[in-house]
């Protein structure tokens, strides 16, 4: 199968629909494990808000790419409904420009919403790919019950009301606005930060307005603005953490790194975009300020088409306020 081949197909061609590792060889089907089977990584982090005792249930899906992970995304699916999740967050790049089906992308995301509430910040591909191809696909995000947070903050209920969590996201359009790039228009033309500002004066407003909209508790007293709600910011691009933190942002969860693509002996990333060689950002949690982030390393690829010593990750954050 030629390049071309990889980019239409996956590496697995229709196999990768229809979840099919029966009748692969040896080496395709270390491949495939290596590329398809995912893993959950767990991480417990403190936050002092108000949560539930047992710790507030997260689960992140990031950088699916339009790419298949078993039979009608049922890897994915499987993963998700285990957590028994409070909340689910897409952070971008569930299409990829190279992939112009988006079948994969809505199996993905359609029937998440019958486990948690499901809040969706886009990436990079979705961007690079023309607002008039977007349009419909988006329509059916949130058709399926997704809540599409472009540069807006929603606040949602979860266990019943008893606990509110306040929910920004922060749209590739305004990261890409501050790259000096309109978007829909190819990655060639992508400067660094020619006014970041943009960025600081978005995430300023949405914690503001964050716990602005939500609902009541049993008793009808609002507690939409209780400023006790734990506080999340969806964003797809790791790197620019130093703008993400905001006193009343909790956590940060992003993708886009892809894990490094090739993860070394020791641990270490090889490239990802926007980072380089090398990468600082390509998994786990880090800290600036009080703002703790999320990187997932996602799950599927885009150009290079294979991962190496680096799976495919769901990921599940637990939250708890401290003892
Ligand atoms: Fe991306």
């Amino acid at each position: 199968m030629g390049k071309a081949g990889y980019r239409k197909n996956g590496i697995y061609g229709q196999r990768e629909k229809n979840g099919d590792s029966v009748n692969m060889g040896m080496f395709e089907k270390i491949l495939y494990t290596l590329n398809k089977k995912i893993q959950l990584t767990d991480y417990e982090l403190t936050v002092d808000r108000n949560l539930p005792e047992d710790g507030l249930r997260i689960v992140q899906v990031s950088d699916v790419q339009s790419e298949y992970f078993g039979e009608s995304q049922s890897f994915i699916k499987e993963t998700v409904r285990e957590i028994e999740p409070d909340l689910i967050v897409l952070t971008g790049d569930l299409l990829d420009r190279n992939r112009k089906d988006f079948t994969a992308a809505m199996d993905a995301a359609e029937g998440l919403t019958d486990f948690a509430p499901v809040f969706y910040v886009d990436g990079n591909h979705e961007m690079d790919i023309s607002f008039d191809e977007t349009r419909a696909f988006y329509a059916e995000l949130a058709a399926a019950g997704i809540c599409i947070l472009f540069d807006k903050a929603h606040t949602v209920p979860v266990r019943g009301g008893r606990y509110f969590v306040s929910v920004m996201g922060l749209s590739e359009a305004t990261v890409f606005h501050a790259h000096g790039q309109s978007g829909g228009t190819g990655r060639k033309e992508r400067r660094r930060y020619q006014d970041a500002s943009v960025i600081t004066q978005t995430i300023h407003r949405l914690a503001g307005e964050s716990g602005a909209r939500g609902g009541s508790d049993a008793d009808g007293a609002s507690t939409a603005g209780d400023k006790r709600n734990l506080r999340i910011l969806l964003s797809h691009e790791p790197q620019l953490i130093e703008y993400y933190a905001h006193p009343a942002i909790d956590l940060v969860f992003t993708g886009h790194a892809h894990g490094g693509q090739f993860r070394l002996p020791g641990g270490r990333g090889l490239f990802a975009p926007d980072q380089g060689i090398f990468p600082k950002y390509t998994q786990g949690v880090h800290r600036c300020g009080k703002t703790q982030m999320i990187v997932s390393r996602g799950l599927g690829n885009s150009r290079f088409p294979l991962r190496l010593n680096n799976r495919p990750e769901i990921v599940q954050v637990i939250v708890k306020a401290p003892c």
